[in-house]
């Protein structure tokens, strides 16, 4: 890891009603003593709660959406702007999930377009990319994520505005994970990339996600280019969801 800051970031995709939201969140916050020292927590939850759990329930975490909409407000019903989230205290949105992408049919065109709206709003985007089963079986994961980034990512990428977060769509909520040199060779591919098009890929976050739990966040967080961690179920249980955090190398 160089002087890049890691991240935990919990995406807790269409879970969570107010009350077990702010037990989850005390639960979290005793647990780690308020936001940790040695990375940035970043938690996802479901726009409902964003207002519910405002002011110093927040506990000094940061905040994040798990979507939002290109255009800063407009006849979309049932869309969420970046401005929204960004005036309901978030800092992040999570944009281009693979849920999102496969239950929504989102296109990289239109990931692309919720990255600069996340820019426009001030938010830093967390892209998310990453390859099928098939597509690793058929031995094309470092060409589908390469083509995915290529296609989503901002027009102005920066590190400062932009989180690339991998996902192998067939890690996510299976309990099955790629193998370490699997995810480091992934993770050196997707720096390469940054660096050729910004010439500022070390700069940049990335982050693994996909079935991180607490038995093996800790030898995934060190791995060299695994600047942290975008995590689904283990963020809905505190005691888990910490442990991942107290996994995480500082820096
Ligand atoms: P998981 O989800 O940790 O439950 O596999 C990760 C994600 O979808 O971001």
């Amino acid at each position: 890891m160089s002087d890049r800051r890691p991240m935990i970031a919990g995406n807790w995709k269409m879970n969570g009603l107010r009350e077990e939201a702010l037990a989850l969140i005390a639960d979290l916050a005793e647990r780690t003593g308020g936001p940790p020292s040695h990375c940035d927590v970043v938690l996802c939850p479901p726009a409902t709660l964003l207002h519910a759990v405002d002011g110093a329930g927040r506990r000094g975490f940061g905040w994040g959406g798990q979507d939002c909409h290109a255009e800063a407000n407009g006849a979309h019903t049932g869309d969420i702007s970046a401005e929204m989230l960004r005036d309901a205290g978030c800092g992040h949105v999570i944009v281009g999930h693979s849920e999102r992408r496969a239950d929504h049919g989102e296109t990289d065109a239109q990931v692309r377009a919720k990255a600069e709206a996340a820019q426009r709003a001030g938010l830093v985007a967390i892209l998310c990319v990453g390859e099928t089963e098939a597509e690793r079986d058929a031995g094309d994961a470092e060409g589908v994520v390469v083509r995915q980034l290529a296609g989503s990512a901002p027009s102005a990428l920066a590190p400062e505005t932009a989180i690339i977060a991998y996902e192998p769509v067939w890690a996510i909520g299976t309990g099955r994970t790629p193998t370490l040199e699997e995810i480091a060779a992934m993770h050196g591919r997707i720096r390469a990339w940054l660096d050729e098009r910004t010439g500022q890929g070390a700069g940049f976050r990335i982050l693994y996600g996909g079935s991180v739990k607490p038995d093996n966040a800790a030898e995934i967080l060190a791995l060299a280019d695994v600047d942290g961690a975008l995590v689904g179920g283990a963020s809905l249980k505190a005691a888990d969801f910490h442990a991942i955090i107290a996994a995480c190398p500082g820096n």
